[in-house]
């Protein structure tokens, strides 16, 4: 199984959620998060995290999120890791009780955009030294 980042996070991206995350496996778009299913240990720990309740075992998805288990396994191929939490767009607040926010999801970063996101980011999840989060959490 996985976690899966739904609907809600698209323009609220608050990012508490990376924080506690032991495997470092969310990746990081535009206005969004996704969760990588090849990574996630299905620790639960990034779900009470979110203020926006937008974290779901995959298992346990409402029928009209479904589509975000797919959304979530493509997304984490081209995004780039995310492992420190950073402000939330200036109007998030404005986004939590929005519905319906999927045509509102940026894939794709602006040009310079990205840069600006990630100042010496890593688009595998790996350090400086070329270890992923699981190959940390192995090491303890
Ligand atoms: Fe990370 Fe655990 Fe959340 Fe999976 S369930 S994304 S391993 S914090
Ligand atoms: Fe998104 Fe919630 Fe994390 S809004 S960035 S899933 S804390």
């Amino acid at each position: 199984m996985t976690y899966v980042v739904t609907e809600a996070c698209i323009k609220c991206k608050y990012t508490d959620c990376v924080e506690v995350c032991p495997v470092d496996c969310f990746y990081e778009g535009p206005n969004s998060l996704v969760i990588d299913p090849d990574e996630c240990i299905d620790c639960t720990l990034c779900v009470a995290e979110c203020p926006v309740n937008a974290i779901y075992a995959e298992d346990d998805l409402p029928e009209d999120q479904r589509q975000f288990t797919a959304l979530n396994a493509e997304l984490c191929k081209v995004w780039k890791c995310i492992v420190e939490k950073k402000d939330p767009p200036a109007d998030a607040d404005e986004w939590k009780e929005v519905k319906d926010k999927l045509h509102l999801m940026e894939k794709e970063f602006a040009p310079g955009e990205e840069e600006r996101n990630y100042p010496g980011g890593s688009k595998d999840g790996k350090d400086e030294d070329g270890l992923t989060g699981m190959d940390k959490l192995l090491m303890r």
